[in-house]
C-alpha cells in the first residue's frame, strides 16, 4: 500500500462534535476566501483592519504614501507575508500619481537593490499598483552563474507587465523573496518568457528573456497577481536560509528575486 493511504484507525474514532467543529472552521475558512487574480489562488478578506498597510483610496493618499517612502532610510522595511497587499492584484498604472512622483518611486526600488535582491514589486512596500523593477548584477561564483543561467541582468522599468512562456520547458531551483525573510525553496519556472511592460515614461517594450532574467520577471509579475512563490513551491523542499546553506550548497550569500 502506499503511503499515506491507510486511513488510521484512531480517524474513525474522532467524536460526531469534534467533527461538527472542525466543518464549522473548515466553512468560515472557506467562506473567508474569494477566488483573485488570473490563477485562482485565494485571498483573504479581512472583516476589520485593525494592522498592517491600510487600505488606498483614491490617487491624493497613494501620492502620500509614496512621498513617505521616499523620506523613509533605505533600504526599506518590506511587508511580509500575511498582509494583505501581498494577496491582491494590483491596480494596473494609469497615471495615479502626479507627474514626476512615479519616476522618483522606480529609482528609489532601483537605489533599494544593491545588496538585498534583484527585484522589487510595489505591493512590497505597500504600493497597490503594477509597478516593479528589475536588476542583477550577478556577482555569484562562476559555477552557479553557470547552473542557474544567472547573467548579469540590466535595469528594467516593469510598469503593467504581462509574461508570456515561449516554450515548455522549465527550470526549477530554489528561490526567495524579500516578503518572505528567512525561508527557500524549489519553484519551476519557465525558461524562456517574453516580458512586454512599458518603462517609467509609459514607452512600452518587448524583451525575451531566459534563464534568471526569466526567473526574476516571472518572480515580480507573480507579485502583482497576488501571488507568492511559494504558491509554486514544491512544498517538501521548503528550507530555512540556514538550512538551505549549510546541507544543500556550499556557504555564499545568494539574493532573493524580489
Ligand atoms: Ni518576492
Amino acid at each position: 500500500m502506499a503511503d499515506g493511504a491507510a486511513v488510521p484507525e484512531g480517524c474513525t474514532r474522532v467524536p460526531v462534535q469534534a467533527l461538527r467543529f472542525g466543518t464549522r472552521v473548515l466553512y468560515r475558512l472557506l467562506s473567508d476566501y474569494r477566488p483573485k487574480g488570473p490563477l485562482g489562488h485565494g485571498t483573504r478578506r479581512p472583516a476589520r483592519r485593525r494592522t498592517g498597510t491600510p487600505p488606498m483610496s483614491g490617487g491624493e493618499e497613494l501620492a502620500e504614501r509614496v512621498h513617505a517612502l521616499l523620506a523613509a532610510p533605505r533600504p526599506w522595511s518590506v511587508t511580509q507575508v500575511g498582509d494583505p497587499v501581498l494577496r491582491r492584484t494590483t491596480e494596473p498604472y494609469d497615471g495615479q500619481l502626479p507627474d514626476g512622483l512615479l519616476r522618483e518611486l522606480l529609482d528609489a526600488m532601483f537605489r533599494h537593490l544593491p545588496g538585498v535582491g534583484v527585484g522589487l514589486a510595489a505591493p512590497q512596500i505597500g504600493i497597490p499598483l503594477a509597478l516593479a523593477v528589475i536588476e542583477d548584477p550577478a556577482d555569484v561564483p562562476p559555477e552557479i552563474a553557470t547552473a542557474r543561467e544567472r547573467v548579469p541582468q540590466p535595469p528594467l522599468e516593469l510598469v503593467n507587465p504581462v509574461v508570456t512562456p515561449l516554450e515548455s520547458r522549465y527550470h526549477a531551483f530554489y528561490e526567495g523573496c524579500l516578503s518572505v525573510e528567512g525561508l527557500t525553496a524549489v519553484v519551476p519556472r519557465h525558461a524562456r518568457v517574453r516580458l512586454s511592460a512599458l518603462d517609467g515614461g509609459g514607452r512600452g517594450y518587448d524583451v525575451e528573456l531566459s534563464g534568471w532574467p526569466a526567473r526574476i520577471a516571472q518572480h515580480e509579475t507573480d507579485h502583482l497577481n497576488g501571488v507568492l512563490y511559494l504558491d509554486r513551491a514544491e512544498p517538501r523542499s521548503l528550507s530555512t536560509v540556514g538550512n538551505y546553506e549549510r546541507f544543500w550548497t556550499p556557504p555564499q550569500a545568494e539574493r532573493p528575486p524580489g
